[in-house]
């Protein structure tokens, strides 16, 4: 089928939309049709050129959601019709990773997904005759995206999709830094560095696991009064003095919980120094550019402060992404003051000036 999608070409150009060949879903995969896709760091970061794992062309885009509009042979885990969100962080319930319980990082299409490849090897993108590659296994700027089953976490058909489209990357990954990597435990002390999509994710996420108090810092005021509505507690600008402040209001000890949403390597330091010595555990989501490195004094880890990454937040796309939506539609989650604006695919180039220029949380593009 031909379909609208907008493509990288070139590292560091506009994105160009244009038609594009997509092929029908093969075994095991799914045709979906895109109903919203949010506009994310990561697809700027790889148009830059900056990633250094990056290629061209490909079609961008991964927080998407949409409807099923066919499946392959042998598709057991949804069917047409089916409301689903696009999962960047696949769950094939078989490998290692998926049998434990200690990770989200299914292992079962790694490496094909990485190379921009469908599981098989092969891709349903094309134009002209030639290969487009596929984009974190998602590539949903257009109107349309065949996936594998296994990436395709099915959601209640009263879930609003533009909403649903954030579960599919920034706000999961800020609710699960905070309620599945840290386990952030009733009437704890919590730290969020950054007041971006995921750091209030990770406010909101420390705030249904029952944390006391929740200290939000970021650059950005109008930021830090979203932060407010999604439960801190407390909120501040950010700066060299964070720590010692931290220390002061937490009687030299530290916060039992923190978390790094900014990708500053200066701040995920920050984020461990104001960890609680003993147990305090310090969770980093933020993505580092090329080649930088995090500053540990190893005597904080000594003396019990404990780093860990996080990942999509360590969520269990299929199982969990419903389960985080269904908190929503519960009336546990507030996100609509995340949906700052509202484009159309032409706009997509919009939608990454907007996101540089940090003007709002996110924009969602609606098909
Ligand atoms: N781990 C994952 O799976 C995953 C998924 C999505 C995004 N990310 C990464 O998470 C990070 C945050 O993403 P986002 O969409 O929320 O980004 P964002 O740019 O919208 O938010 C970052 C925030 O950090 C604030 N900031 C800057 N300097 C600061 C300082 N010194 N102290 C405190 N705050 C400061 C900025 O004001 C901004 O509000 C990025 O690095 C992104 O690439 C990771
Ligand atoms: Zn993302
Ligand atoms: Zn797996």
């Amino acid at each position: 089928m031909k379909m609208r999608a907008a493509v990288l070409e070139e590292f560091g150009q506009p994105l160009v939309v244009q038609e594009v060949e997509l092929a029908e879903p093969k075994e095991g995969e799914v045709l979906v049709r895109l109903e919203a896709c949010g506009v994310c760091h990561t697809d700027l970061y790889t148009a830059s050129g900056a990633d250094p794992s990056g290629y061209a062309p490909t079609v961008l885009g991964h927080e998407g959601a949409g409807i099923v509009e066919k499946v392959g042979r042998g598709v057991s885990l949804v069917r047409e019709g089916d409301r689903v969100v696009t999962l960047f962080s696949p769950q094939c319930g078989e490998c290692e990773h998926c049998i434990s319980p200690r990770t989200n990082l299914c292992l079962a299409i790694r490496e094909e997904q990485g190379k921009g490849h469908l599981p098989d090897g092969t891709t349903r993108l094309s134009r002209g005759g030639e290969d487009i590659r596929h984009f974190m296994g998602t590539s949903t700027f257009a109107e349309y995206t065949v996936m594998p089953e296994i990436a395709l976490a099915k959601v209640p058909e009263e879930a609003p999709l533009d909403r649903c489209a954030l579960f599919a990357c920034g706000l999961s990954t800020g609710l699960g830094a905070a309620m599945f990597t840290a386990k952030v435990e009733a009437g704890s002390t919590c730290v969020v560095f950054g007041a971006g999509m995921v750091g209030l994710g990770a406010v909101a996420g420390a705030r249904l696991q029952g944390a006391e108090r929740i200290i939000c810092v970021d650059m950005s005021e109008d930021r830090l009064e979203l932060a407010r509505g999604q439960g801190a507690t407390d909120t501040w600008t950010g700066g060299p003095d964070v720590v010692e402040r931290v220390l002061g209001e937490t009687g030299g000890m530290g916060a039992d919980y923190t978390f790094e949403a900014t990708g500053i390597v200066a701040v995920m330091r920050q984020a461990v120094e104001s960890a609680r010595m003993g147990w305090g555990l310090c969770t980093i989501a933020g993505v580092a550019g090329k080649g930088e490195t995090v500053d540990i004094v190893p005597r904080y880890l000594i003396t019990g402060r404990r780093v860990c990454g996080s990942s999509f937040g360590g969520v269990k796309g299929r199982d969990q992404v419903p389960q985080l939506v269904q908190r929503y539609l519960d009336g546990d989650l507030d996100v609509d003051p995340f949906i700052s604006h509202r484009i159309k695919l032409d706009d997509v180039n919009h939608g990454f000036e907007l996101m540089h220029n940090q003007d709002g949380i996110r924009s969602v593009i609606d098909f």
